[in-house]
């Protein structure tokens, strides 16, 4: 231990020395004071300020259970759920060196049903299970309307718990989704893209399968018990968000989350679950309580930046509402494709998009080569997200398609369209933030899953989009060739 009262420069006569000897005493004495009296009324300034930030940061940091980064080292996992999460946050030399701040992907298309979907596959599931409406092995079927991501995720994770799948999905994705759903013994029924006001739209067509289950697959008991049944009414969806149907009961077994009176007849009895990405809080409550905190732990808080796009917005709600608790002055920003509405309810607060108008559309939910984000509706889960969401950049399909030759060509990171997107949105923030700032992106899957549409070079020429690298040169030096 150092005598600390022995150091020359804290005794008044060191000071005395140095002080010319022509001079009155006294304004000695005032400086030292002044100088004694400012170092300590800072340095505890800075302490109280210090401290008040724990006392804040503390019941947020308690809330996330501790998950270790590096899970997949050297432990043991216990089944294809174990995999899940813990992805890698990657530096992206090519875009970092080019932009000079970090540009940092989370590479999600390392989950195990290769997409960031597996998070929110497995949170619907454990959750529904938890509020018992959901019961392992008992010949349940969840349904799903998806671009294909999610249903291959919940199919993935289905397998592993004990449920079979229904995925409704719209016949114009990429056709190696429906192999893939396919092979994981999904049932998959393909339907026309349609707005969200058709009954025939993939979403509504799977909450009524759902419904549709309980009643119609399960054997009858009796010719009086099917007769009753057929007597009955369509259960109509609950004002909950969940739609669970049962044949034991369908009015009793939608209203389980109220914890109504339930025997085991009624539990052990096959359901049918929509799953409901796109409203249930499952969805942001997996990011808000896994992607957000790993990018905060990965990062060790060094973040000024998240980017993301939305398909459902629970990415962004979830991952964005956890980053800006930790740290409120760092900014979300949202990429949004062509043809899709949110960039202008984030910039302008109206969902509109001037491609609607023109009649011109390649497909008719959003016209975009990029699948799984952007979307003409406002979902719950993205609704969650509108008070976080600081700005929105808009992506053409051509920036997005230069965006993933120029990250296989300088990276080798072969990647799929949604992350391509998000890349092209983190450089615009890039040039905006300035130099030394690191902005962090979620790398949704990988390109394996777009061989037929956005990787194909065929379509895309059919389609009228270029692959033109030059346009991500040009991004980078902010020579814009759109107007966002
Ligand atoms: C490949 C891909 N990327 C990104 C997203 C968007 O994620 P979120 O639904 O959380 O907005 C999706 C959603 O389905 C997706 O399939």
């Amino acid at each position: 231990m150092p005598d600390w009262a022995s150091l020359p420069w804290l005794s008044l006569p060191f000071w005395r020395a140095l002080w010319p000897p022509h001079l009155p005493r006294k304004p000695l004495h005032a400086l030292l004071l002044g100088i004694v009296a400012g170092l300590t009324i800072s340095l505890s300034s800075a302490s109280v300020g210090l401290y008040l930030e724990h006392r804040r940061r503390e019941p947020l940091l308690r809330r996330v259970p501790p998950r270790p980064i590096e899970i997949r080292k050297d432990e043991v996992v216990r089944g294809i759920t174990g995999l899940i999460g813990n992805t890698p946050l990657l530096r992206i030399e090519s875009l970092s060196e080019a932009t000079g701040c970090n540009i940092l992907g989370k590479c999600e298309f390392l989950n195990p049903g290769g997409s960031v979907k597996d998070r929110v596959a497995l949170k619907m599931i454990e959750d529904a299970e938890e509020q018992g409406l959901l019961h392992p092995n008992s010949g349940s079927m969840i349904f799903e309307g998806t671009v294909g991501s999610t249903g291959i995720s919940l199919a993935t994770v289905a397998r592993a718990r004990g449920y079979e799948t229904t995925i409704i999905m719209p016949d114009d994705v990429s056709t190696e989704k429906r192999q893939t759903l396919l092979c994981l013994g999904a049932h998959v029924e393909q339907v026309r893209p349609a707005s969200i006001v058709d009954q025939k739209q993939f979403v509504n067509l799977a909450r009524q399968r759902a419904l549709e289950f309980g009643r119609t697959t399960l054997p009858q008991k009796s010719l009086t018990d099917a007769a009753e049944a057929a007597a009955k009414p369509t259960p109509t969806p609950p004002t909950e968000d969940m739609v669970v149907a049962s044949q034991a009961s369908p009015t009793e077994a939608l209203h389980q989350a109220d914890g109504g009176a339930r025997g085991l007849a009624l539990e052990e009895a096959p359901r049918g679950f929509f799953a409901d990405q796109f409203e249930n809080r499952s969805n942001h409550d997996a990011h808000y309580l896994g992607t957000g905190p790993e990018i905060w732990r990965q990062t060790n808080g060094v973040i000024d930046a998240f980017v993301a796009g939305a398909g459902t917005g629970g990415t962004i709600s979830g991952t964005g509402q956890y980053l800006k608790e930790m740290k409120p002055e760092l900014v979300v920003a949202l990429a949004d494709p062509e043809g899709s509405g949110l960039y202008n309810k984030i910039r302008y607060g109206v969902m509109f998009d001037p491609k609607e108008k023109e009649g011109s559309k390649r497909r008719h939910q959003v016209d975009t080569v990029v699948e799984g984000i952007g979307i003409n509706r406002l979902t719950k889960n993205f609704e969650l997200g509108l008070p976080i969401i600081d700005t929105a950049y808009r992506v053409t399909d051509a920036e997005a398609v230069a965006m993933s030759r120029y990250l296989v060509k300088h990276d080798g990171l072969f990647l799929g369209s949604s992350s391509a997107c998000n890349l092209v949105a983190a450089i615009r923030l890039a040039r905006k933030l300035g130099k030394g700032h690191t902005i962090v992106t979620i790398l949704c899957d990988s390109g394996n899953r777009h061989y037929s549409k956005f990787w194909n070079d065929e379509y895309l020429k059919k389609a009228g989009i270029p692959i033109d690298l030059s346009i991500v040169a040009d991004l980078v030096d902010g020579r814009e060739r759109t107007t966002s």
